[in-house]
Parts: C-alpha cells; sequence; structure tokens
C-alpha cells in the first residue's frame, strides 16, 4: 500500500513537471514568434496578412487557410504541417518547399524551433488555445 502511494505520487509530480516545462516552452515560443508576427496571425480572431494565420496547424493541409493567396508551390506541396515537417521547414523555408513566396530566412537554433512549436501548435483551428 505504501508502495502504491509513493508510486503515485511520483506519477502526479512528474507529470505536473512535464507540463510546467511545456507551459514555459510555449511562453519562450510566442516571444520568438514576434519574428513571425508581421506577417502572421495566430490565436482568435486571427486574420490572414502578408501571410496566412497559422491557427489549427497541427494537421492542417498546406495551402489550406481560407482566403489566402498562396503561391502555386506552396498550395502544391503536398505538406500535412505536423511537428516533424514543421521543424525542418522553419529551418530554411526555401529548401523545403522551393519557390514559395515566404522570404524569411529561418531559425537555426533547435530549441527556438521547439518552444516555437509549442506555441505554435498550441492553438486549434478556431485560434482557442487547446488544454
Ligand atoms: C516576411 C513575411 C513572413 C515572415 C517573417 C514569416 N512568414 Fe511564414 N509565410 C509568409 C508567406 C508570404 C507565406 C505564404 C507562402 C506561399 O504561399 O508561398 C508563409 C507561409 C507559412 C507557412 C505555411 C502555411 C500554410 O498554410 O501552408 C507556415 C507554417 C509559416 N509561414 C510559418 C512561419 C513562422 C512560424 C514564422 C516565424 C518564425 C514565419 N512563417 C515568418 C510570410 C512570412
Amino acid at each position: 500500500m505504501k508502495k502504491l502511494t509513493l508510486t503515485a505520487l511520483v506519477v502526479i509530480a512528474s507529470s505536473s513537471l512535464a507540463s510546467a516545462v511545456l507551459a514555459q516552452d510555449a511562453a519562450a515560443g510566442k516571444t520568438s514568434f514576434n519574428k513571425c508576427l508581421p506577417c502572421h496571425a495566430i490565436g482568435e480572431g486571427a486574420k490572414n496578412k502578408v501571410g496566412p494565420e497559422l491557427n489549427g496547424l497541427d494537421g492542417r493541409k498546406s495551402g489550406s487557410a481560407p482566403d489566402y493567396n498562396y503561391s502555386e508551390a506552396n498550395k502544391n506541396s503536398g505538406i500535412t504541417w505536423n511537428e516533424a515537417v514543421f521543424k525542418e521547414y522553419i529551418k530554411d523555408p526555401k529548401a523545403k518547399i522551393p519557390g514559395t513566396k515566404m522570404t524569411f530566412a529561418g531559425i537555426k537554433n533547435e530549441t527556438e524551433i521547439n518552444n516555437l512549436w509549442a506555441y505554435v501548435s498550441s492553438f486549434d483551428k478556431d485560434g482557442k488555445q487547446k488544454q
């Protein structure tokens, strides 16, 4: 019985630690998203700007934000955005999608990329924070 309680405590402690770390990542990612903000909106009421709004990106097909005028390259890339593809893309957008009109050099720092994904993927398609 004692052992069981201890195990339960360890599980609780480590899961709250994990969510604390995640929250921190997303907070750092929000700061990093300042680099994207001139061209992209995210969150409730986000509109297309120079680039498409980025709500619900995890699982979204490339080139599918309503009413956004994508390049052929982006539209026809066949990409479905997820963690792995996003991380590869954001390092060097023009390498991942040759011909894209996103003029952004990319982010090379792995930690920053991880944080950025934590932030971007935290929004559902309505721009609400996922629980
Ligand atoms: C100078 C403006 C600019 C900046 C800065 C910029 N983007 Fe973009 N982004 C664009 C444009 C324009 C497109 C549309 C590309 C196309 O149609 O070829 C785009 C497309 C994208 C897409 C593909 C969306 C889709 O629906 O297929 C993602 C993902 C993306 N950007 C993420 C980011 C992130 C994350 C950042 C910040 C680290 C960023 N962008 C910074 C202009 C920008």
